[in-house]
């Protein structure tokens, strides 16, 4: 068979037209990985992983998402005829849970799954059982588990750094994995990457302020959808490479998360998750520490997209309340 696609990668990389200039930074660039198949970065993830899973005759997947891998896995799955069931936290929003059901995945919500680090560990070691037991391939989105799939992440730091060399690159971090594949990609460039992370689930931030590897698990509760990771997954190994390439890492609060979305869909006519739009949210936060000048070339990774998590785009859309008019009263309101 031919190499495994969704048709993803090769996303557009746009410049600001209004956020940057009011923020001070001249040259902000916004790479859209909204534009991926099943509108998220976890196509290249999801396209690597399953190519490993058919090319060895595996005809079973079992994952864990917060949404986006999942939808991936089941967009991936359903046109390599694979079968997947994936298990996702309790409130994993609508529009990821849909589509994973739309393509005919088997969807198990569980609650405090992502939340809990001591049940989420559990969940993890019931799902590492049963693929050995039944033979299934067991797909996470992270280099722990799933090298394979992961390289494949890796080119979003080399389609960045093929047009803007010297990139000070913001990505936003869940369990570290996305962060990691960035900066791998990136190796031989002058760029230079800076993990975002929610300040409620500050796993890997805690841990390269204090300059240690070791990640210590958390109680989350951002309620950044795809950001909430409790223990270490690949957080000690991002930590390790932000410190061998000299990156940085930085908290953002989910209020200004909400708040970089807004501007992102308002300001720039970007249709993005709240995840989506953590980068900006530490990029303007990282310009008002000094840790960027209004000359450097910024980039944002747009993670995911707005149709993902319709609930965020409700409280977004309810700032510009619509009328209902006659049409005979139109002149008056226009
Ligand atoms: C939209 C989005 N952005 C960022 C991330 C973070 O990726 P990682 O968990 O590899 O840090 C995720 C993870 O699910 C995501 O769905």
């Amino acid at each position: 068979m031919a190499q495994v696609t969704l048709g993803e990668g090769n996303t557009p990389l746009v410049e600001s037209t209004r956020v940057g200039i009011s923020a001070g930074i001249e040259s902000l660039w916004f790479k859209l990985e909204t534009a991926n198949p099943t509108g998220s970065y976890k196509d290249r993830f999801a396209a690597g992983e399953i190519g490993r899973v058919v090319g060895e005759g595996v005809t079973a997947v079992v994952a864990t998402s917060s949404g986006n891998t999942g939808a991936a896995l089941a967009a991936c799955s359903a046109r390599y005829g694979v079968r997947c069931t994936i298990v996702v936290a309790e409130d994993a929003p609508a529009g990821k849970l849909m589509q994973m059901q739309a393509h005919g995945a088997q969807v198990i919500r569980v609650p405090g799954f992502t939340v809990d680090p001591q049940l989420t560990s559990e969940v993890m070691d019931v799902l590492k059982r049963v693929s050995v037991e039944r033979g299934m391939a067991l797909a996470i989105s992270a280099y722990r588990y799933c090298p394979v799939g992961m390289q494949r992440v890796e080119s979003i730091g080399a389609e960045i750094t093929g047009k803007v060399p010297k990139a000070h690159i913001f990505v936003p971090v869940g369990g570290g994995g996305l962060c990691s594949a960035v900066i791998r990609g990136c190796v031989g460039t002058g760029a230079k990457v800076y993990a975002v992370q929610p300040e409620r689930c500050n796993t890997v931030v805690t841990a390269w302020e204090r300059g240690v590897e070791t990640i210590e698990a958390v109680q989350s509760s951002t309620k950044i959808s795809g950001l909430s990771v409790p223990f270490d997954i690949d957080a000690s190994l991002l930590v390790r490479l932000l410190k061998e390439t000299g990156g940085k890492a930085l908290t953002v609060s989910d209020e200004a998360v909400w708040s970089a979305q807004s501007r992102m869909l308002s300001e720039e006519g970007i249709y993005c998750e709240p995840a989506g739009a953590t980068a900006l949210a530490g990029a303007l936060r990282a310009r008002e520490l000094g840790w960027i000048g209004a000359g450097d070339e910024v980039v944002c990774l747009v993670t995911g997209h707005g149709f993902k998590d319709p609930n965020s785009i409700r409280a977004a859309a309810g700032r510009f309340p619509d009328k209902k008019v006659e049409a005979g009263g139109l002149l008056e309101v226009l």
